[in-house]
């Protein structure tokens, strides 16, 4: 059997720290040997320092570690990053000037110009961008960022569509409580009520889509044209963020020919068959009434995005429902995959 690599996480004591040490569990090349976080946290062992607050108990290989420095120095080369964003920018690019492959779920980095902002089935040639960001800046190593969790469920379900040529998208979020990280929203304010606004969700979700879905120019990414508006909410769901979109294009396709897009839809991770990328990414669903978080989050281990309800849009041309598992594949298994596919591109060195 192939030798794991070993790996850690910058930040592993936090909300999505603690999905990267489950998610990590088990994983068939990469084995989780270095945990770090904050100054509160060092030189106590990762039980001590971390309040778990998954289902299931803290894994036990994970539970005697010591919580290190975030500091360069003895540190396995591959690491993940779940550091509070105040503190992701320095740390992370000098962890990558050290020869480390950072890859971040911060959203410090994602919009640079050098930086790969990945959903491996969507963009996987944006990662040609590291060869770029290693020689302009310099660096022994690099960075690779994935998007933010409500992001990843848009450009998932529209990456079937971009051959008919997307020129524009509304998109309305139902967004789960989980992607306010730990304590989150107070539940007097949650529960059994709509909160109909996130900080910064709204831009994030208009710029970073453009940029996901633009195409490799050789030493940039230019930007999809499409115009997306976002009207982003936070609602009483534990897990999973649910996205009502509709959507113009170009090329003005039959409503059979979108349902053939999304069916068919599979790209390089399914291609590789990378160990966390799930058979079909996008799972079109017959049922009137689904997706719905409750029912659906959890299958295919959190991986795939579940759309449904595909109708003609008297505005656009179709509109639908999407749906995907934030901290799975909007946060710690998103980028558990873009280090896949960059172990499959041999960028993580030998
Ligand atoms: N929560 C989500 O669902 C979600 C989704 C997508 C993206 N994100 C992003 O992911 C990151 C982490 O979010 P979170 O909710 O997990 O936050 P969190 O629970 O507050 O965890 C923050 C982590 O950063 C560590 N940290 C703080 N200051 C540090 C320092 N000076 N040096 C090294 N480590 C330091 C903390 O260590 P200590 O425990 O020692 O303080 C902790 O491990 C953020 O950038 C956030 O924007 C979160």
């Amino acid at each position: 059997m192939q030798k794991r690599i070993e790996v850690g996480i910058l930040g592993a004591t936090g909300m999505v720290g603690q999905h990267f040490v489950k998610f990590l569990q088990g994983h068939p090349w990469f084995d989780l040997k270095w945990v770090g976080a904050s100054d509160r946290s060092t030189k106590r062992r990762y039980a001590e320092a971390t309040s778990w607050r998954l289902g299931g108990v803290m894994p036990e290989a994970v539970a005697g570690l010591t919580v290190e420095e975030c500091k360069p120095g003895n540190v396995p080369r591959l690491l993940f990053s779940a550091m509070d964003a105040s503190v992701a920018t320095d740390i992370e690019r000098a962890f990558a000037n050290a020869g480390h492959a950072v890859v971040s779920n911060s959203r410090n980095h994602r919009m640079e110009l050098d930086v790969p902002l990945l959903v491996p089935e969507v963009n996987p040639d944006h990662l040609k961008l590291m060869l770029v960001q290693r020689s302009g800046r310099g660096w022994k190593g690099g960075i690779a960022t994935n998007p933010n969790c409500s992001t990843v469920v848009l450009t998932m379900a529209l990456a079937p569509l971009k051959p008919f040529g997307i020129t524009r998208v509304l998109v309305t979020t139902m967004q789960a409580i989980s992607g306010a990280g730990y304590p989150g929203v107070a539940s007097m304010d949650i529960n059994a009520n709509i909160i109909p606004f996130i900080s910064n969700e709204e831009e994030k979700m208009e710029s970073e889509s453009q940029k996901i879905l633009g195409d490799f120019a050789g030493d940039h990414i230019r930007y999809h044209p499409m115009k997306v508006s976002a009207q982003c909410n936070r609602v009483p769901v534990v897990d999973g963020h649910t996205e009502t979109i509709s959507v113009e294009l170009s090329s003005k396709p039959s409503i059979d020919d979108v349902l053939a897009a999304f069916n068919g839809f599979r790209s390089v991770p399914q291609e590789r068959q990378l160990p966390s990328a799930p058979t079909r990414p996008v799972i079109y669903m017959t049922d009137k009434d689904r997706p719905q978080p409750r029912r659906d989050v959890e299958r295919e281990h959190g991986m795939a995005v579940f759309v449904g309800r595909l109708r003609p849009c008297p505005v656009f041309d179709f509109k639908f429902l999407a749906l995907g598992h934030n901290t799975v594949r909007g946060a710690a298994g998103a980028a558990v995959l873009n280090a896949e596919l960059m172990h499959s591109e041999g960028l993580l060195g030998s």
